[in-house]
């Protein structure tokens, strides 16, 4: 299937493909650039992106607030006036203010799952971001876009839906997630897309709808299209290119997993996600515990004294390398990665 570029607004996407999100670290400036010069849509990953920086354990907000620039910096120097922008989990602590931060930056767009993004209009106000919520169900995309048509009188500037074979933190309850299989998620997917176009009707506009989760190949990516989405989104494929910011050693944990090294995990703060089985995902699934060293306030409600490990120590041990000791969040599809491959090459590949 040929597929034509997508308007959002004043932003042109050449390739109808949004990068995934991806935290603590996969999806910085680099990856997003590469993606943005290849034509998709780049998105830089808030969760506690200041990992590198100095004064990460000591003034935790402030180191992220200041790498969220530099990455969003170093995504403009690479994308060749591509469209880049910030995905931002609502779960996190201090949320509005890294989306003041990305609004500041002057980012193209703001991605937000992990929770519905209510507020979000509110926090972006006075500017042309454009703003997306992430949903997987009918449901959550019907309260998100009463909610936001009630409280800020407007739609979405694009809606991403996150399937259940999508990588990290999943929007589903487990008992969901053995409810919906490709034939079932399909038909939500369509009425997630009929939800969208009484609300293109109300507001007598388009709203881009954008599927993620599992996309991994040009037939899935077709399959996507047929179901009357406008883009898809994909994270998985891009953790085995060059250009991802991730440590060499997460990408070769990618490319040796086999289909049954694909595991859920139990997030600390409750919520099920998709992770490579290693150590630690093996540990944790058997009850063991390890206790926080400190906690640097990630995710609201999380309550540092109970939890089984740190989501954010987990996931920064990964990107830096530990492939055993670290969490390494996946797609269900990671496991079909066979080789490195460049940004241009998945895309070339996709759409
Ligand atoms: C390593 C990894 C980290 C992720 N981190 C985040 C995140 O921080 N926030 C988020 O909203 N989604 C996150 N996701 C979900 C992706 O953005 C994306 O929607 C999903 O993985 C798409 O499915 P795919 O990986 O099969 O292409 C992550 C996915 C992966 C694989």
């Amino acid at each position: 299937m040929k597929q034509k570029e997508l308007k959002i607004g004043d932003l042109t996407l050449r390739r109808p493909i949004f990068q995934g999100g991806m935290g603590v670290g996969v999806s910085l400036g680099g990856l997003a650039g590469a993606v943005a010069a290849a034509g998709g849509a780049g998105a830089i990953s808030a969760a506690q992106i200041g990992f590198r920086e100095p004064d990460f354990d000591t003034r935790t907000l402030e180191a992220n607030l200041r790498a969220m620039d530099k990455e969003l910096n170093k995504a403009r120097r690479i994308a060749k006036g591509g469209v880049v922008g910030f995905n931002i989990m609502v779960a996190m602590q201090h949320y509005a203010d890294y989306v003041r931060q990305a609004v500041k930056g002057g980012a193209d767009f703001i991605v937000s799952g992990a929770g519905l993004p209510v507020d979000l209009p509110g926090y972006a106000a006075g500017s042309d971001v454009k703003l997306a919520p992430i949903v997987s169900t009918e449901k959550s995309a019907a309260v998100i876009l009463k909610y936001w048509a009630k409280k800020w009188n407007r739609v979405p500037d694009f809606l991403v839906i996150e399937g259940p074979k999508a990588g990290g933190h999943l929007g589903f309850t487990g008992e969901q997630l053995s409810f919906f299989d490709a034939v079932t998620y399909r038909e939500e997917v369509k009425r997630i897309i009929a939800k969208v176009q009484e609300y293109e009707e109300k507001f007598s506009g388009k709203i881009p709808v954008v599927l993620g989760g599992g996309i991994s190949s040009r037939e899935k990516a077709d399959e996507a299209f047929a179901l009357g989405v406008d883009a898809i989104q994909v994270a998985s494929r891009f953790v085995t290119t060059e250009e991802c910011d991730a440590d060499e050693r997460y990408k070769q944990a990618y490319i040796k997993a086999r289909k049954e090294d694909v595991m859920l995990v139990k997030s600390p703060v409750g919520m099920p996600g998709r992770a490579i089985r290693n150590s630690l995902a093996e540990r944790v699934m058997g009850g063991e515990k390890f206790p926080p060293k400190r906690c640097r306030g990630c995710i609201k409600g999380c309550k540092p004294a109970e939890i089984p490990y740190c989501i954010t120590e987990a996931l920064i041990q990964a990107v830096k390398g530990d492939a055993e000791n670290g969490l390494l969040f996946c797609g269900a599809d990671a496991w079909k990665a066979e080789r490195m491959e460049t940004v241009q090459e998945v895309i070339d590949d996709l759409v």
